[in-house]
């Protein structure tokens, strides 16, 4: 049998297609369900282009009222039979209760090599401290913010005239290629870190 994977997003779902494509064949997971708070978010007709079942759960009807949000969240997902949950730009905070309802199955890609840079606008803050590289990191999603063990990274020089764009294109290439290997060693079993380039 294989392991079923929920994949959340909140917008154009590239993390998700390289993800969802890269199980196939003798991976030990199959996509169960892409699911969104963005009810347009791009990435669903990809999804759905691809077979995967979707689900949207607008966080902007529970009006702040993060434990309902979170509730229909997990319902959805248990609904699906998820195993381990992917984020992959899912841009919500979970709570302390939710992540420990999946804590060890629940899986957060961040584009900044942790433990630098966790939350927002990783690529400009990188860039402002005149870092010779970037990168991605993925690691297994805790109560607190980007700081769950780390199961992989993925490194990218930054280039004289870089921008915060130029410098988030050449790392999330990187991602694509990072996140899949992640989620194949992990669906196994195997925690051993994921290091590339
Ligand atoms: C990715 O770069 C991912 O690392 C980032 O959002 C982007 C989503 O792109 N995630 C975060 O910043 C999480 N804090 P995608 O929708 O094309 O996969």
């Amino acid at each position: 049998m294989s392991v079923r994977v929920a994949i959340l997003i909140s917008g154009g779902g590239s993390n998700m297609v390289a993800l969802a494509d890269s199980m196939t064949g003798d991976h030990p997971a199959r996509p169960c369900l892409v699911l969104s708070n963005v009810p347009g978010a791009g990435g669903l007709q990809k999804a759905r282009a691809r077979g995967i079942p979707t689900a949207v759960v607008d966080h902007r009807p529970f009006k702040g009222d993060r434990a309902a949000f979170e509730a229909e969240l997990h319902a959805v997902l248990v609904q699906a039979g998820a195993e381990i949950i992917c984020l992959a730009g899912f841009m919500r905070i979970l709570t302390e209760g939710f992540v420990r309802r999946w804590q060890g199955r629940m899986l957060n890609i961040h584009p900044s090599l942790l433990p630098k840079y966790p939350g927002l606008d990783t690529h400009a803050r990188a860039l402002n401290a005149g870092d010779a590289e970037a990168g991605c990191s993925v690691h297994e999603v805790t109560a607190d913010l980007d700081a769950g063990p780390v199961l992989g990274q993925a490194r990218v020089p930054v280039k004289p005239g870089d921008t915060p764009d130029s410098l988030a294109a050449r790392v999330l290439e990187m991602e694509h290629r990072l996140y899949p290997a992640v989620l194949r060693r992990f669906a196994s079993g195997d925690r051993t870190p994921v290091n590339l380039g």
